[in-house]
């Protein structure tokens, strides 16, 4: 696609977004499988469940704005992510250690999305997409509750049982 307007960029943005959001929504079972903590888990799988209200969103807000389907384009970070994250999983070793690992690579994503649903956010109120802002303000929120989630978790239970 060629970008010349904001409004190109959003779009892509958006695409880029996605194309992410399916692709961790795709490893989670996986992670799952290969994760030990219950309260991990549970995290796991609640998340999980707000990423495929996230993709819903994305697609409602693509037919909100006219802009189409979202589909065509492939994150490549989102791809290195995964990839990472099932090598953490394919690893040998403690179960409260690699638990401590996984944490580390979903909070890697955690951020990644975080850094573009802000972009995203900046530019839907620079459009003036109302409808855009409020969907996007709410994945932001997830996403950031979630990291926060991690960082706890990790913090106050799960780093201790991996010294
Ligand atoms: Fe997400
Ligand atoms: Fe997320």
């Amino acid at each position: 696609m060629s970008l010349n307007s904001l409004q190109d960029l959003f779009v892509e943005q958006l695409q880029d977004l996605y194309s992410a959001e399916q692709q961790f929504a795709a490893a989670q079972t996986k992670t799952l499988a290969g994760v030990s903590d219950s309260d991990l888990k549970a995290g796991i799988e609640q998340h999980g469940q707000e990423t495929q209200a996230q993709i819903t969103r994305l697609e409602q807000l693509a037919q909100t704005l006219g802009i189409g389907s979202l589909s065509g384009k492939t994150c490549q970070a989102a791809k290195g992510l995964v990839a990472e994250g099932q090598e953490m999983l394919g690893e040998d070793g403690d179960p409260a250690v690699k638990d401590a690992g996984i944490i580390a690579s979903l909070q890697r994503v955690e951020h990644y999305e975080i850094a573009g649903y802000g972009t995203a956010l900046a530019y839907a109120k620079r459009l003036g997409h109302q409808d855009a802002v409020t969907a996007l303000e709410q994945t932001l929120e997830e996403e950031k509750a979630t990291d926060a989630k991690l960082s706890q978790l990790a913090e106050t239970s799960i780093n201790a049982q991996a010294v």
